[in-house]
């Protein structure tokens, strides 16, 4: 780049990283006359590119660099999702992030956070599937109303099945009675979460939310021993008596080397009929967990009808009621997470813009 051209892009500051988007490497000049930049872009959401072009063309326009006419540069816009490490042997491989949804406690609410999620960052631009890892204890065909069984087109993968734009499994989709008891020795168990992982056409995600089940158990364990997980969102309610099982959950993620990405406190306080605040089951559990974890809260959910009763209608409330406090609170979460994972990354230096250096203009 040349003198001025040079300068004034250098002053481009990322509005996620706060960082100059040339060091970021997320802002690159493709030829200089005509003018054509490629950007990257660490998020789908339209006012996230608003921002970052305003400020390009700000810079060029200030720094005298925008031609005659004023002309505004081609943009070749680049979408880059911040994507975990992936070995070799990784059963995922087209996974771009993996985060687990989990809590050392039942019914705190793992199920409905990880379907919310999920329904929140695929209404931000993201490809999502949701893999509910709860062999025991299935809810996602309840959640999500479907009752139908996964095919298979290449007679090898099992097709996910899709609802609301995400790719859904769970074993309750294999079940021929959705009330029967599954009874599984500790092998059967983890050959069914490696086909899931593994066996299933996942196809190209940007993120992978896994509902994990209560307890400390051996889902998290195997998982951590199978891929590189981006990152857990632990669950809590706010009483004492939850969170003792909850920091069973946040030591083990410890011990499995599981980076915490944050905690969400759900049932976290109750608006009554006059609009009162009231939190019922007290006060700052999601805090101490936090702490504990040395991760920030993500979120805090309130106790609403809505959410109960779209995750018995099928029709969980991000989707079915996207105005409640509850959906705003869950559509929050996404974001948070969102930029916790493009944080973790930004530790670690983003990697460099991916496709080749041909021109792909995208307006
Ligand atoms: N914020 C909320 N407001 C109202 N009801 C909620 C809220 N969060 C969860 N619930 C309800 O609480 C119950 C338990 O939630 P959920 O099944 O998500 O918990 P879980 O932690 O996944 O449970 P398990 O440990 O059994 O897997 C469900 O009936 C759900 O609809
Ligand atoms: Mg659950």
């Amino acid at each position: 780049m040349a003198g001025g051209l040079e300068a004034a892009l250098a002053g481009v500051i990322d509005p996620t990283f706060e960082r100059s988007m040339v060091e970021l490497g997320l802002l690159e000049v493709v030829s200089q006359r005509p003018l054509h930049l490629r950007v990257g872009l660490v998020s789908p959401a339209p006012e996230v590119k608003a921002e970052v072009q305003k400020r390009v063309v700000d810079a060029l326009n200030a720094a005298g660099e925008l031609g005659e006419a004023g002309a505004v540069p081609e943009i070749a816009w680049e979408l880059r999702v911040p994507t975990r490490q992936i070995q070799s042997n990784d059963p995922l491989p087209d996974v771009r992030n993996v985060i687990l949804v989990m809590s050392g406690k039942g019914g705190v609410g793992k199920s409905t956070v990880a379907s919310n999620l999920s329904l929140a960052l695929k209404q931000s631009g993201y490809r999502v599937g949701l893999l509910d890892a709860d062999m025991y204890g299935p809810s996602v065909p309840t959640l999500f109303g479907i009752q139908g069984h996964p095919t298979s087109r290449d007679g090898k993968h099992i097709d996910p099945l899709e609802r609301f734009g995400l790719k859904l499994m769970s074993v309750g989709f294999l079940l021929e009675d959705a009330h029967a008891a599954v009874i599984w020795r500790g092998p059967m168990l983890h050959g069914a979460l490696n086909q899931f992982l593994g066996d299933v056409a996942w196809g190209g995600l940007d993120f992978l939310v896994l509902d994990l089940p209560p307890g400390t158990g051996d889902i998290a364990l195997t998982l951590a021993q199978k891929l590189k997980v981006t990152g857990v969102v632990m669950v809590t309610t706010p009483q004492e008596v939850a969170l003792q099982d909850v920091y069973k959950g946040v030591s083990m993620c410890k011990k499995l080397n599981l980076p915490i990405l944050g905690v969400v406190e759900n049932m976290s306080y109750f608006v009554d009929s006059a609009g009162v605040r009231q939190t019922i089951f007290g006060e700052g559990g999601g805090a101490r967990i936090a702490a504990f974890a040395e991760a920030p809260l993500l979120a805090q959910i309130p106790i609403e009808t809505a959410v109960r009763e779209g995750g018995d209608a099928g029709m969980p409330v991000v989707q079915g009621a996207p105005e409640s406090a509850a959906a705003l609170a869950f559509s929050d979460l996404a974001t948070s997470v969102v930029a916790r994972v493009n944080a973790t990354q930004v530790e670690g230096g983003l990697p460099r813009m991916e496709t080749p250096k041909r021109l792909r203009i995208v307006r």
